[in-house]
């Protein structure tokens, strides 16, 4: 067997389910042809030969992280309404005060598409520094079609800029947009007959906020079935602030993931687990918010949910760049294990993006995305506050 490049003499956290936990292979070696795992596994094929060999002195290796559920393209920031919080106004407040997500909007919209890129490409290589090689990207800052649609082109954008793989998702249904306050019909109108038609090609999937002062269910329901007549899965941000059976309405729909769930119930977690769709905590919006609601982490073990982790970088609830952050913040204050958080920031998140047949393990097919770490054990990843114990990042078969 002739590999282009060979990894040798590494633990790899493989990742892969038939193995159980995370996979665990000592003294392992990753072999790759044209950008994809030829080889992985403990020592090496008969009669192999390769390109270039680089040993991995045992260090850790672990798939690519994935940063499934990001804002990351959005102009301005929000400091101002950080020190409002701070002097105790709620997330709530500001947004009926006219702050919130429509003032990031009134930025975004007066943003040129190039520099939407190069803000949004700086936050990028801070996660990229950590060992992510995909990354989910939403739109939700233009909330009409021209604007909607130059956030989804900014981010496809990023993906030609750096080695990286995006996912894009069209999130009109974000909040009612300041010129539709008072004709909300409206707005869902358009969305549902022209944002979600022209998206088709550039969004991977639609999302949706369904809370009290965001979308009704119904309203969601509309989206959804849009999203469907159009080929495109769905996805929901539910039951972030206020139960409203979030969960529930994304299992309906076979939505790949639901997102927060800070109030989501016993029959959220069933419906989710038979469903089969992710549930994707975020425990930086839950930390920046000062939340006092937890996701159902037990309820979602005991139902059997998959759960996945992710920053949900934007400039209001989550102000976090770094996905190892969200994997400490995880175990800290969601209780995860650590197999379930670094399982949470590689193979549930390529569920959760539905691109598991692609990437998120180790294993012969998938594109060689590797995090290679300064670590040999894997709790490292989720001590370690502030310091990034990454070595080197190789996104399909080339080291970055
Ligand atoms: O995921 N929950 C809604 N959307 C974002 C917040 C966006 C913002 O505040 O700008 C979130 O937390
Ligand atoms: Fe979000």
């Amino acid at each position: 067997m002739h590999f282009d490049r060979l990894w040798r003499g590494g633990r790899l956290a493989t990742l892969d389910e038939s193995k159980g936990g995370l996979g665990l292979v000592e003294d392992g070696s990753v072999g790759c042809v044209a950008g994809r795992i030829a080889f992985v596994g403990a020592g090496l094929p008969e009669g192999w030969t390769a390109d270039e060999v680089i040993e991995l002195e045992g260090r850790l290796v672990t798939p690519g992280l994935i940063d499934c559920h990001t804002h990351l393209v959005f102009a301005g920031d929000r400091a101002d309404e950080f020190e409002m919080r701070l002097r105790g106004e709620t997330y709530e407040t500001i947004a009926a005060a006219g702050g919130g997500i429509v003032s990031t909007v009134a930025k975004t919209r007066a943003a040129s598409e190039e520099q939407l890129v190069a803000s949004a490409l700086e936050r990028l290589d801070r996660l990229l520094a950590e060992g992510v090689t995909a990354v989910e990207v939403k739109s939700g800052y233009g909330l009409d079609l021209e604007s909607e649609l130059k956030m989804l082109r900014a981010a496809r954008a990023l993906e030609g800029a750096r080695a990286v793989s995006v996912a894009t998702s069209l999130l009109a249904a974000h909040t009612l947009p300041p010129e539709h306050r008072d004709s909300r019909e409206v707005y869902v109108a358009k969305v549902v007959e022209e944002i979600i038609p022209a998206a088709v090609g550039l969004a991977d999937a639609v999302d949706a906020f369904c809370e009290s002062n965001a979308f009704t269910p119904d309203e969601v329901r509309r989206v959804f079935d849009a999203a469907r007549a159009h080929g495109l899965p769905v996805r929901l941000h539910a039951d972030q602030r206020t139960a409203g059976g979030g969960a529930q309405l994304a299992a309906k729909y076979g939505a790949l993931s639901a997102d927060h769930l800070e109030r989501t119930d016993a029959a959220g977690a069933r419906a989710l687990a038979q469903a089969g769709t992710v549930a994707v905590l975020l425990p930086g919006a839950f930390y920046a918010l000062r939340d006092e609601a937890k996701p159902p982490v037990a309820l979602f073990r005991e139902a059997g949910v998959r759960m996945a982790v992710a920053t949900d970088c934007n400039p209001g609830s989550s102000p976090l760049t770094s996905l190892l952050t969200a994997v400490n913040m995880a175990v800290i204050l969601f209780g995860l294990t650590v197999d379930e958080a670094l399982a949470g920031v590689t193979r549930e998140a390529a569920r959760a993006i539905g691109r598991w047949d692609e990437m998120g393990s180790l294993e012969v097919g998938k594109a060689c995305n590797l995090a290679i770490w300064d670590a040999t054990r894997p709790v490292e990843l989720a001590y370690w506050l502030g310091r990034n114990p990454l070595r080197s990042r190789v996104f399909q078969g080339e080291p970055s």
